[in-house]
């Protein structure tokens, strides 16, 4: 096997159909209908040091999701959320993470390859590692610059935009490389109707005269588990926010703010688009207000947001 990457230096144990196997064990077959056809479904989730202990933001979010997107590829995924829940709690115990990134992955396995899945068994997997800023700490202070892709992401028509689908990932892959070769940090994918989708793997919200707007569920997204968390953040922080915006795109041009929301991503600001700047060419002050209560809810969960966090 070639050499470990830095980022999981440390990991001992991955979770691999049902069994807590060592890292160097979780291995699958060359053959594997999900590596050959992208027939996987997986989540992205986080574990943060809380001052009620290690939690799991918004556990139940991520779970519902994941079933969710293994529905659509008649994936029956062989384990109770309860059974997946128990197996990661379990693996960050063990792994004596405090704040992690939690990768459970679901797949179409070995068996007789076609494209009709059917005959292959759904083998499933938990990751658990340590994993700081995804666009680094400066990004999330100063804002990224981004660029307007010029792959479009595909319509719900062609692939379930909602369903987290491995082989989905190309359209964000390809939009990725294409950002950071021009020298970007991150790219901006328009839908076929050339409106605003989504980050590769954020979503988007635009600030003009004081409202937030979010592009809708049919702009060809994914339905973001930190997306609805900004949300009612915003709206708890007073704001008015329109969650099922068509945003053009010119209106990220003359936006007065913009940020990306994620699991990875948390809440970045972004500074400029196509070498525009974006308001002052820094973090704004409303995506500052929300960052802010963002990462203090995560801190220290206030009551109100109590049911967001999965104790470890
Ligand atoms: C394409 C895409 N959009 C949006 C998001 C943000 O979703 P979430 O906040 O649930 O992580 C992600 C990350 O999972 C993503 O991959």
């Amino acid at each position: 096997m070639s050499e470990r990457p830095e980022m999981y230096e440390g990991v001992d144990t991955i979770w691999m159909d049902g069994e807590f196997v060592d890292f160097e064990d979780a291995q699958t077959h060359v053959l594997t209908h999900g590596l050959h056809y992208g027939t996987g479904v997986f989540e992205g989730v986080r574990c943060y040091d809380t001052a009620d202990g290690p939690a799991i933001f918004r556990w139940e979010e991520h779970l519902e999701r994941f079933y969710q997107s293994a529905k659509p590829y008649d994936m029956e995924i062989p384990f109770e959320p309860e059974e997946i829940s128990e197996a990661t709690v379990e693996l960050i115990r063990r792994e004596e993470l405090d704040s992690c990134y939690i990768r459970p992955v679901a797949f179409y396995g070995y068996g007789p390859l076609g494209l009709n899945p059917g005959n292959s068994p759904v083998q499933v997997a938990i990751a658990v590692w340590p994993w700081g800023a995804y666009l680094g700490e400066e990004a999330l202070e100063e804002g990224v610059d981004v660029a307007v892709s010029s792959w479009r992401k595909h319509a719900s028509s062609q692939i379930p935009t909602n369903a987290k689908t491995t082989g989905a990932y190309v359209n964000s892959v390809l939009a990725s490389l294409e950002a950071k070769g021009n020298g970007y940090t991150e790219a901006i994918v328009l839908n076929k109707e050339g409106n605003v989708a989504e980050g590769p793997g954020e979503n988007i919200f635009l600030v003009r005269d004081g409202e937030l707007y979010t592009t809708g569920l049919a702009e060809s997204i994914l339905d973001g588990i930190t997306r609805q968390s900004v949300v009612d953040i915003a709206e708890d922080l007073g704001y008015t926010v329109h969650d099922d915006a068509t945003i053009s795109r010119g209106e990220l041009y003359t936006a007065d703010e913009l940020f990306f929301t994620g699991t990875a991503a948390e809440v970045t600001p972004i500074r400029s688009v196509d070498d525009n700047e974006i308001g002052a060419g820094t973090k704004g002050p409303v995506t500052d207000e929300i960052q802010t209560t963002f990462f203090d809810i995560l801190d220290d969960p206030p009551a109100a947001y109590e049911d967001w966090f999965h104790p470890v």
